[in-house]
């Protein structure tokens, strides 16, 4: 069966990052998930972080209530985001690892350690009505305890992969590589929908849709940069021809 189109989900973080480094209105991230559905992103991923410092909660709950394409609400497993998912009813809530003094998110969560505590919030999510996807690392233990506790999508974490490529380090890219690959196969052998993402950009994203088992790919920081020089709308035009050259080779 031919792979199906990738999904292009664009992450508006930090352009609240850059709005935030000056303390005023804008740029209004509100304003660049809109854009960014006008040039054809197929849903919107914003995290709320617990420090707060990119996307504020009146951003989220703009979020929920503007946009026309699926939100997908990115946070840590909190008592204090699973109720404010529940109040907000985005399309899908995506657990993720968060750490006060990291910079990003680094790492996968920790399904395995954390089963006993993840499962009540994963069910209190569905309940709500949301897609719950769990941010993991591509290995068989944590996407087989994704599918134990009833998610029905993970996303796998590319961010090592791409320091690879990065940093010119051949041999660890391409096990990398093969880990996702293998990783997202087994993640949909599993019933499970599969998804990508950080620290993506044209080349390596052209590249992973070449696997056909992933559905969706998240990417933000790259795009939000790249709008710096070219607009949002040819960032998000080159990124969709480098995911559908990908696709089409699959
Ligand atoms: N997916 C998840 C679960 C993430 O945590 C992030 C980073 O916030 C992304 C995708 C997007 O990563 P990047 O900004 O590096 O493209």
């Amino acid at each position: 069966m031919p792979a199906g189109r990738l999904r292009l989900g664009v992450n508006i973080d930090h352009v609240a990052t850059v709005r935030n480094a000056r303390g005023g209105a804008g740029p209004d991230p509100v304003r660049a998930a809109q854009l960014a559905i006008a040039a054809g992103a197929d849903g919107i991923t914003a995290h709320l972080r617990e420090d707060r410092r990119h996307v504020r909660d009146a951003d989220m709950e703009r979020l929920a209530a503007e946009l026309t394409r699926p939100l997908n609400f990115e946070m840590g497993a909190t008592d204090e985001m699973i109720a404010l998912a529940a109040r907000l009813k985005p399309h899908a809530a995506c657990l993720v690892p968060e750490k006060r003094e990291e910079r990003t998110t680094e790492g996968g969560l920790d399904v395995v350690g954390q089963h006993n505590a993840l499962a009540p919030r994963i069910e209190m999510l569905r309940a709500a009505g949301c897609r719950v996807s769990l941010f993991i690392e591509a290995d068989e233990a944590p996407i087989a305890m994704a599918a134990r506790l009833g998610a029905p999508v993970v996303e796998l974490h590319t961010g090592s992969w791409c320091h690879a490529v990065a940093d010119g380090d051949d041999a660890r890219a391409e096990a990398e590589f093969r880990r996702l690959r293998h990783g997202a196969a087994f993640a949909a052998s599993l019933g499970l929908e599969v998804h990508a993402g950080h620290g993506l950009d044209y080349r390596t994203a052209r590249r992973l849709a070449g696997v056909a088992a992933f559905v969706e790919f998240n990417i933000g920081h790259f795009l939000v940069g790249e709008a710096i020089f070219v607009g949002l709308p040819q960032a998000l035009a080159t990124m969709r021809q480098a995911m559908d050259e990908g696709r089409a080779a699959a």
